[in-house]
């Protein structure tokens, strides 16, 4: 990718064109693309989910952070499992996409163990019942990771276990964001998870179309939900 120095519209622009309709495949490359320049592109945009996340979750899990095994879903460079790191967490395993983004997550040596792979279509590489807290940060959103992702981080949660998303409610994303919260309704109906949290963040991210730019503030909002697996009573796991 280009080099650095870029200001906000040169990110909108990078941003709007990996928005475009593609296929997941070709986000992945674009992603790939973007890896080395991710970091610093998305600071430009205040992008402050990693953060509010991370600080989410801690909330929820007060006592001995540094021992949960926390799996960080669509990880890209590392972002979230940093923020928890500073939080108190020590033990992370992340997956990912594109190889490019887990290129840079290798360097940080934050991870135990970083796979590459797809999500949504097929099952996490995995063992049911294995993390402490899993996470997914900035990808649960549309054209990214399908809701359809949400039982298999469920399966592979601990009983007890917390499982943090975010997604993004600005107006090209309603149709997702109502979506994702159906399938989270019906697996807290069916005795699956409970929900624990839910935060609204009015300042998300800096906007990147020109029209929610024209019609929001400078910011779009987003939303942090934090399930807790309840033990399957045959099982007690
Ligand atoms: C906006 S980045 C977020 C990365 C990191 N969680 C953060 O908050 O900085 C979205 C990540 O999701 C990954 N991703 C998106 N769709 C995916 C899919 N269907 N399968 C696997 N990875 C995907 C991308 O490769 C990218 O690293």
């Amino acid at each position: 990718m280009a080099d650095c120095g870029r200001g906000l519209q040169q990110v909108r622009n990078i941003i709007a064109a990996a928005h475009k309709d593609c296929s997941v495949l070709e986000k992945l490359q674009f992603y790939d693309q973007w890896a080395t320049q991710y970091e610093e592109d998305v600071s430009i945009l205040d992008y402050k989910a990693p953060h509010l996340a991370a600080l989410a979750l801690a909330s929820v899990c007060p006592l001995n952070r540094e021992s949960k095994l926390v799996l960080d879903v669509a990880c890209g460079t590392g972002r979230a499992a940093e923020e928890l790191k500073r939080c108190g967490f020590t033990l992370f395993h992340g997956l990912d996409g594109s190889a490019g983004m887990l290129e840079v997550a290798k360097k940080k040596t934050l991870y135990q163990d970083l796979k590459h792979g797809m999500l949504g279509h097929e099952q996490l590489p995995y063992d049911s019942d294995k993390y402490d807290a899993v996470i997914i940060v900035g990808a649960l959103s549309d054209g990214q990771v399908p809701v359809s992702l949400l039982p298999e981080l469920l399966r592979v949660s601990k009983a007890g276990g917390l499982v943090c998303m975010t997604t993004r409610s600005n107006t090209s994303n309603l149709k997702y964001k109502a979506d994702l919260e159906e399938e989270m309704s019906s697996l807290q109906s069916k005795g699956f998870w409970e929900q624990v949290l839910v935060q609204e963040v009015e300042q998300w991210e800096k906007a990147t179309s020109e029209k929610e730019i024209a019609k929001e503030s400078d910011y779009i909002s987003g939303v942090i939900y934090i399930y807790r697996k309840i033990p399957d009573p045959s099982t007690g796991s």
